[in-house]
């Protein structure tokens, strides 16, 4: 029927897709830019929409078919359930929905996404890879990006800062899928040739990262083992040679190792990690951001 102009489609036969175990991305109809996806979450999984202020891109429209999503913003939590929808133009800030069923999302976006999803979507598939190995920080990247995003708001970080950081925290971890699962399943201390292999993961991070194409957190991404004495790795920054997103991540990194039970030790509580961090508030941590995390630690009514 294409010559009358109407094209219909086998469901189970798109015309592509990108897998991962919490969500599913897949373009249904695509024409000079224009695209129409369908992302199928599973319960918990998150759906981030990123900020764009560029005037000349149009709305981006995504309908609930199924399920329900939830969104909060400043202490105000909104469910959307089937039939419900929302847009956004020239958005500001990155928002984060949750998935609190299975859902399924219509996209239909007036700009070329997919493949900057999709390649988004494959990182976050080699994070899922590196917690099949290493099952003792599973879900150690949502938790840092987390901790990190509390730390910005308490910092009132502008909304450029925070998607980097909102991106870059998610994926610092990435080049971990280039070190052997033995090493990152060793339950004993490591040996020095050992750690050495694991210490290259920053500079493989930022080379994944580089295939982000709307954001670049490539360098963020590379400094999350600085410290700000210069005693950290790869190239033993110091202080403000450090970026502040990479310093916060190093902060929301540290914390929830110390919280995470390892084979060889108990986990920290959060009082302990805390005291722990603020100990090495100025040397390995950056002062601000320790203030700032103390503070939504309190805030949380975590400690
Ligand atoms: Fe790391
Ligand atoms: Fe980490």
């Amino acid at each position: 029927m294409k010559k009358i102009g109407l094209t219909i489609h086998d469901g189970n036969n798109v015309l592509d897709s990108v897998s991962l175990l919490q969500s599913e991305l897949k373009l249904l109809a695509s024409d000079g830019g224009f695209e129409v996806m369908l992302q199928e979450l599973t319960k918990d999984a998150t759906f981030d929409v990123y900020p764009n202020d560029d005037e000349k891109r149009l709305l981006e429209f995504f309908y609930v078919v199924e399920g329900q999503l939830e969104y909060t913003e400043d202490d105000e939590t909104i469910t959307l359930k089937a039939g419900d929808y929302f847009y956004t133009k020239n958005l500001t800030k990155l928002c984060v929905f949750r998935a609190i069923t299975d859902v399924k999302l219509l996209v239909a976006s007036p700009h070329p996404t997919f493949h900057y999803l999709a390649e988004t979507l494959k990182l976050h598939k080699m994070n899922e890879e590196i917690d099949k190995v290493d099952q003792y920080t599973h879900n150690h990247c949502e938790r840092v990006q987390n901790i990190s995003l509390k730390i910005a708001t308490e910092m009132h970080l502008d909304h450029d800062r925070v998607t980097k950081l909102a991106v870059a925290s998610i994926f610092h971890d990435l080049g971990k899928i280039n070190v052997d699962d033995d090493i990152l399943r060793k339950p004993e201390k490591l040996t020095p040739e050992e750690y050495e292999n694991i210490r290259k993961h920053p500079v493989n991070s930022a080379k994944y990262v580089k295939k982000i194409k709307y954001v670049d957190v490539s360098d963020i991404v590379m400094q999350h083992h600085e410290r700000v004495d210069g005693s950290g790795y790869p190239k033993k920054l110091r202080g403000e040679e450090i970026l502040l997103e990479a310093r916060i991540i190093a902060v929301a990194d540290a914390f929830d190792a110390m919280t995470t039970e390892r084979p060889y030790r108990r986990a920290f509580t959060v009082k302990e990690a805390m005291d722990e961090i603020v100990k090495y508030k100025g040397t390995w941590y950056d002062e601000e951001v320790v203030d700032a995390f103390v503070q939504f630690l309190k805030k949380d009514k975590l400690i």
